[in-house]
């Protein structure tokens, strides 16, 4: 397989093109297979990732980390407070040092305002590829694991709808880098996008701006609404899921109770039924059940959440395996 990809960082997929994100869903869809069949592919052999969590992890680590092991090679989970960064120590020295010994670094930091800085930082100074597992901006590999899973489900995704819709979900304010990524990569492969969330739920504006350029560019559609029905209707695919109202504060008790204004933002049978008989639920998990969705559509038969958390495994893994 031709690859062109050895040494880049995967900071977004805006910075991949097409035919290079279509590379890792190539490799992703061979590993898979391989896996299933019980094949070994030690593509990493005596390689390693290190993986930086500033944030908690169930998917992203483990994941990451199977993966690394499934491909030969290693994953150390590091946290921030154990290493020399709970002194002080600086991006460009951590990055500098961790690259003369492995042949990856990836880094979840969701701290508004701070994640992303810090992964460029990182990646502006690390002589290995830089993996973002999720940021403040973006969350790359989950969205190309619900990419993968979409079109396993349809097998051609150009003119599906997808709509993207925030929900009520309470206790923490939830990063915008799950809908932020969605609405950047779904119109680039040919699905037309609606995105709903109540006026104070807006995502960073200049990442809306680029999603509209990405969706003339690929000749599909980008609407934003304040109604959750806008969402579901005629869908063939749904992915309602909670974020803070970032935007517009930062204050963490305004944001809770700015949540809380609109507890009927939640995914449930009524919502479903607006959409394509064939309409697929997804929700890249953690979900907050009874508040974001009713059990009976998250563990009913029109959910693929398994599919789409098995999937972050096969992406990665050809992400891993392409660029280190
Ligand atoms: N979807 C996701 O990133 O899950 P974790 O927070 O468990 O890693």
């Amino acid at each position: 397989m031709k690859n062109n990809l050895k040494g880049r960082h995967f900071l977004t997929t805006q910075d991949w093109s097409v035919e290079e994100l279509e590379q890792v869903f190539a490799l992703a869809a061979k590993l898979k297979k391989a896996k299933k069949e019980g094949r070994p592919t030690p593509l990493l052999r005596n390689k390693t990732l290190y993986m930086i969590f500033f944030d908690a992890s169930t998917r992203t680590r483990n994941s990451f980390e199977t993966g690394m092991t499934q491909l030969g090679g290693h994953g150390i989970y590091l946290s921030p407070d154990k290493m020399q960064i709970s002194h002080g120590e600086n991006a460009r020295d951590t990055a500098k040092v961790l690259s003369r010994y492995g042949e990856g670094i990836a880094i979840r930091h969701c701290a508004y305002g701070a994640g992303n800085a810090y992964l460029r930082e990182v990646a502006a100074n690390a002589g290995v590829p830089v993996i973002n597992m999720q940021c403040d901006v973006y969350h790359p590999c989950q969205i190309l694991a619900d990419y993968l899973t979409i079109r396993e489900k349809f097998k051609t995704t150009r003119g599906l709808k997808i709509g993207v819709a925030w929900t009520s979900a309470p206790n923490y304010v939830r990063p915008l880098s799950v809908p932020q990524s969605l609405i950047l990569l779904m119109p680039r492969f040919g699905l037309n996008v609606t995105l709903a969330y109540p006026p104070e739920f807006r995502l960073m504006p200049e990442i809306e701006e680029q999603a509209r350029k990405n969706a003339k560019g690929a000749g599909v559609k980008f609407e934003i609404s304040h109604r959750f029905e806008d969402a579901f209707e005629n869908a063939d695919v749904v992915i309602p899921k909670s974020w803070g109202p970032l935007v517009t504060t930062r204050d963490t008790g305004e944001g809770l109770r700015l949540i809380e204004k609109y507890p009927s933002w939640r995914c449930d049978r009524e919502r479903m039924a607006l959409g394509h008989k064939r309409v697929i639920y997804m929700h890249p998990l953690p979900a907050d059940r009874g508040r974001e969705v009713t059990d009976e559509v998250i563990d009913g038969p029109q959910s693929v959440v398994y599919d789409e958390a098995e999937n972050r495994l096969h992406v990665q893994k050809a992400l891993m395996a392409l660029t280190l």
